[in-house]
């Protein structure tokens, strides 16, 4: 699995993970897993249910820092083991929560480890539910459900599907990557709250004859990198993506797109909602004249062959013009000479509030990598340019300069 982003300012922070009885406690594993990709430390509780499913020595073995089953363990911490998560612990997430531990949380209980150290703890707790359909269905489950959410703790919801005993329903756990992200927003500020930002990410694909298409090799990571900072942040996210962007998390709005006018039409009806814009898509300037939806032939060219393109719009530019009072406009530069000069010159004529360029082709620097290198320029004339970066760091340092522009 790909780590989902990997944000410095978020690493070292304490994540405790509870475990409870489900056939889904398997995946728990992997959910540790990508908590340890994204640096952070990670301690776990397993329901003495849990423990019939998986094993502590398996948490211990991917570097749990502390694997919890017994309240009367005798032991380091012994014996208040149930409130070291409520000393030290940023975030607790429960995943899979079972029909039993959600009650016993609604209900105040505090008869096991989970649910004691649960019962402590006074930070964000997000509960991620699976079980039977049935069981999820109960009033009795929505209950309680209902009532853990009217305390103010998040829940990921079970996603309908097949269950392990082979009933179709409501019940089981959400994706790994959902629930990643849900906990990450508990650690994040959430200083863009009521704020709505338009992305554009990834390439674009203009298709030429029935088979063949002119695009580029835009991966469409930085974009994502922004979109995924900016919803961790409390921001409603809209973004239009072109073909092959990457994953997004479930509460961003995303729009799929396919030619530069589609991504134009989508981000322009979109840009009214929008408090700022960031134009990080690699747009096609130009589109091959259709042939239609036969196959060329090469015994139409012989030995060589031209080929007429025609002018798509310069989104960035088209919304810019369109803004209303106070919306905030950032596009990106991918240069391959003359970084500062290219850039400058773009922020200037497309009318945007701030440029980031990059030298595309270099090992840190280009569409495919996790890094990125950039420069940073906005209308104040404030310039920067930024050592070598993961994009998600690029991502928020750009949302915070963003905020104070
Ligand atoms: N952009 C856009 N629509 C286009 C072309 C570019 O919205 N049709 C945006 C990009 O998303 C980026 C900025 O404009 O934010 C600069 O894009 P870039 O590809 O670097 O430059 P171009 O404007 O296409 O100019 P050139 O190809 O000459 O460098």
């Amino acid at each position: 699995m790909e780590p989902p982003i990997v944000l410095s300012c978020l690493a070292g922070r304490r994540v405790h993970l509870g475990v409870c009885g489900s056939v889904a406690a398997y995946k728990a594993l992997d959910l540790m897993r990508l908590f340890r990709k994204a640096r952070l430390r990670v301690s776990v509780v397993l329901t003495p249910a849990a423990t019939r499913f998986v094993t502590p020595l398996s948490f211990a073995a991917l570097e749990a820092e502390a694997v919890d089953t017994d309240m009367f363990a005798a032991g380091e911490g012994a014996p208040f083991g149930h409130l070291r998560p409520r000393a030290v612990a940023d975030a607790f997430v429960v995943a899979p929560a079972s029909a039993t531990t959600l009650a016993r949380l609604a209900a105040g209980l505090a008869d096991e480890m989970l649910a004691a150290q649960a019962l402590a703890f006074s930070r964000p707790l997000v509960l991620a539910p699976a079980m039977n359909p049935g069981m999820w269905a109960n009033a009795a489950t929505q209950a309680n459900v209902r009532c853990l959410q009217e305390r103010g703790h998040s829940l990921v919801l079970p996603v309908l599907g097949r269950v392990a005993c082979g009933e179709e329903g409501q019940g089981r756990l959400a994706d790994l990557e959902d629930i990643f992200w849900a906990l990450l927003s508990k650690l994040c500020p959430q200083d863009m709250a009521g704020k709505t930002l338009l992305v554009t990410l990834g390439p674009t694909r203009e298709p030429w004859d029935g088979v063949r298409c002119w695009t580029n090799l835009s991966s469409g990571r930085m974009g994502a990198a922004v979109a995924t900072a900016a919803f961790l942040r409390g921001a409603r996210v809209l973004a239009v993506a072109g073909p092959g962007a990457p994953r997004l998390p479930g509460g961003v709005e995303r729009h799929d797109t396919g030619t530069a006018r589609e991504m134009f039409a989508a981000a322009r009806s979109l840009w009214p909602q929008a408090d700022a814009g960031i134009f990080t898509a690699a747009v096609a300037d130009y589109s091959p004249l259709p042939l239609g939806e036969g196959k060329f032939k090469k015994r139409q060219a012989g030995e060589s062959l031209s080929i007429a393109f025609s002018g798509n719009p310069d989104i960035l530019f088209h919304l810019a013009a369109e803004r209303r009072i106070g919306q905030k406009v950032v596009g990106f530069a991918a240069e391959t000479s003359d970084l500062e000069a290219q850039a400058t010159a773009k922020l200037e004529w497309k009318k945007a509030d701030m440029i980031v360029g990059n030298l595309v082709g270099g090992a840190d620097s280009g569409f495919a990598g996790d890094k990125n290198t950039v420069f940073v320029r906005d209308i104040h004339g404030r310039a920067e340019s930024w050592p070598v970066l993961s994009k998600a760091d690029v991502a928020w340092r750009l949302l915070d300069w963003l905020e104070t522009l």
